[in-house]
């Protein structure tokens, strides 16, 4: 693949494929919720932050639907001596979620920690509807089941970053998909 990337990264998904991607989810997503939706009640798109931050700036623009949108911002450290994970809330909810639809959306779905524990402290402000949406899933590592309702890849190799992923708070910004070479 041809699309900018620094040394040390190798491209797996193209910026284009992303869009098409996006554009593709954001159909399937608009038609189910409008079946689900009363006329003009607005989604409630859930970002967490930082990562998700690209993948639902795109996805929210190709969603024809009425939404609104709210960001949470969680931490989740490896606990190495009883090889545990905890998770953070460092920024909580500002809108009301009882009630709601609400869609969860994630840039990646790794262990899976951190989409249950999201997914738990949501379930009990008892929203009217509940559903994921991840840019990646990465299955190989999963620690706990997840119902992933739309997923953007599959990609089951190494450490990513690019597309909101980061790596030590690099590369972020990368407009693709790309792994981490070994040794690098
Ligand atoms: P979990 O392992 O599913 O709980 O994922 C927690 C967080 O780890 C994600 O939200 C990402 O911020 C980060 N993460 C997991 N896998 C990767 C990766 O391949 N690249 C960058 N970040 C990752
Ligand atoms: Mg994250």
């Amino acid at each position: 693949m041809d699309f900018f990337h620094p040394s040390g990264l190798e491209p797996l998904v193209s910026p284009e494929a992303i869009t098409a991607r996006i554009a593709e989810l954001g159909r399937q997503i608009a038609a189910d919720y409008q079946k689900l939706l009363a006329p003009d009640e607005p989604l409630l798109a859930i970002g967490i932050l930082n990562g998700a931050f690209i993948f639902l700036a795109d996805l929210v623009r190709v969603l024809d639907l009425p939404l609104e949108i709210d960001f949470v911002r969680l931490s989740s450290y490896q606990d190495q001596n009883i090889s545990s994970t905890h998770v953070v809330m460092l920024k909580n909810l500002e809108m009301e979620v009882r009630g709601r639809h609400v869609l969860v959306v994630e840039d990646i779905a790794d262990l899976g920690l951190t989409l249950a524990w999201l997914l738990d402290f949501l379930k009990a402000k008892e929203p009217k509807s509940l559903k994921l949406a991840v840019a990646v899933d990465k299955t190989e590592r999963r620690r706990v089941s997840l119902n992933l309702d739309y997923v953007g890849f599959s990609i089951n190799e190494g450490f990513l970053v690019g597309y909101g992923l980061d790596h030590a708070h690099k590369y972020r910004h990368l407009p693709g998909i790309y792994k981490i070479k070994a040794g690098s």
